[in-house]
């Protein structure tokens, strides 16, 4: 085991490259499974736990990986296994898009159900629903979700959620259906428009993703592609509120700057200045910054995943606060932890009332998710003195090389065996 320690209180000054993103990378690689031919090499990948889980999930379905720095090449023709049910599939949320590929490609699938962020319940209704409308039966077995179809038929689907999770994993089952099918109400968030332009670059035929109505005419075959993953819209968000926070001057490169709207407009509300580039922001602040309020929504409103770290900006920003939490229900557990190193925040229920502190104070404090570990970071970075992060396995799974990024931007930040 490995904990982080910061020391804080330093501005932060330079230049910090974003990876490809997680939340892409996590569904195009169990997408990579529907190639019946010719490999997949996928540039871009990020450098975390999450994808280190799925490739041996992938593998151990009898596909080729072969990694190279952070490009991944899948080889899919000789698929052995239809049957993905390790400690692996259970440690992740994104295992659940294995159903929709291998359902898509195979017409049936026995998928343990996922596990991923402790953040409240996470229910799989909408993924059943669509998987059902194409004609598949669905049951839930010893804690696996068995699918199966004689064929898929395309059909007309409306979510009654916005799910990134259902969009994706119907669209991908929708693929190689029969016909054509209709998403309506679906997500619109960028790694739901990639997933869809990698799907196109195997042969697939999806028109609409990104906006209120997807339409996903099936084909009879999807074949191996070349393909580079969209910049992480959450990480590149998570430097931008910490260079906010700690005060100084950030260049964050290798981003969509349109992704970040939502975060720009509320860091430039607090009194933060951002200088958007084609593809980099640059964030300038005095780290002196004023309370916002915040509710969280589907693309494009402010993203459920910055929710965490933007808490901690606001425990030493001026005044009050108010955060609406109205994806998770349970997205707040970070909060006794920043309380630990000063913070006042009180929570009800969805809600948090951040009243501004002057300073925060170093602790030993844990990563409760992967979100709330960004958030950790973020408060050891400006508080007094030093603090210790432990689960950082959290963090692991979703930030590359964190201490490494923020160390270039002039951090004292270590990482230590336990
Ligand atoms: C994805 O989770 C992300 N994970 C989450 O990021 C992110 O918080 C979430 O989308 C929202 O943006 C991955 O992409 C791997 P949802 P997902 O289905 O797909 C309800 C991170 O930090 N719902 O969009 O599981 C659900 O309860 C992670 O990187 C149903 O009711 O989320 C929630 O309230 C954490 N029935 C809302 O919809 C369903 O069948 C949105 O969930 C599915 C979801």
């Amino acid at each position: 085991m490995e904990k982080l320690i910061i020391k804080g209180g330093r501005p932060l000054f330079g230049e910090i490259e974003i990876s490809g993103a997680k939340n892409a990378a996590v569904a195009i690689i169990p997408a990579a499974i529907m190639a019946s031919e010719g490999p997949c090499n996928i540039d871009n990948i990020p450098n975390i736990e999450d994808v280190h889980c799925l490739e041996r999930i992938l593998q151990g379905l009898g596909c080729k990986i072969k990694v190279d720095n952070n490009s991944l090449s899948i080889d899919s023709s000789n698929i052995m296994s239809l049957d993905a049910c390790t400690e692996d599939v259970r440690r992740m949320r994104a295992s659940y898009y294995l159903i929709g590929a291998l359902l898509g490609r195979f017409k049936e699938a026995r998928v343990e159900l996922p596990g991923g962020c402790p953040i409240g319940v996470r229910p799989i209704d909408q993924h059943i629903k669509g998987f059902e409308a194409l004609g598949a039966k669905v049951k839930i077995e010893h804690g696996a979700v068995i699918v199966k179809a004689d064929k898929l038929v395309g059909a007309s689907i409306f979510f009654d959620v916005v799910s990134v999770g259902a969009t994706i994993n119907v669209m991908l089952a929708a693929t190689l259906a029969e016909g054509t099918t209709t998403l309506e109400n679906p997500a619109r968030e960028p790694h739901v428009v990639d997933v869809a332009n990698f799907l196109n670059s195997m042969g697939a035929n999806i028109k609409g993703a990104g906006t209120d109505v997807i339409r996903i005419t099936g084909v009879e075959k999807l074949k191996g592609c070349n393909y580079s993953v969209i910049p992480d819209q959450i990480e590149a968000g998570t430097y931008m509120i910490a260079a906010a926070a700690c005060g100084g001057e950030v260049v964050i490169t290798n981003v969509i700057p349109k992704h970040l709207e939502s975060i720009s407009a509320k860091l430039i509300e607090m009194g933060a200045e951002i200088i958007e580039e084609d593809d980099s922001v640059k964030v300038k602040s005095s780290g002196k910054l004023k309370s916002v309020n915040i509710k969280t929504s589907p693309y494009p409103g402010f993203p459920t995943d910055v929710q965490q770290p933007m808490s901690t900006i606001l425990s030493v920003a001026d005044g009050r606060s108010i955060i609406n939490e109205s994806i998770w229900e349970s997205r707040f557990k970070h909060v006794d932890e920043l309380k630990k190193m000063g913070a006042n925040i009180k929570v009800e229920g969805r809600t948090a009332i951040i009243d501004g502190v002057n300073r925060m104070t170093g602790a030993i404090v844990k990563a409760t998710d992967l979100r709330a570990g960004a958030a950790m970071v973020i408060a050891g970075l400006i508080a007094e003195g030093t603090t210790e992060i432990e689960g950082i396995d959290h963090i692991d799974r979703g930030y590359p090389n964190i201490e490494i990024k923020f160390k270039a931007l002039g951090a004292d930040i270590r990482r230590e065996s336990i």
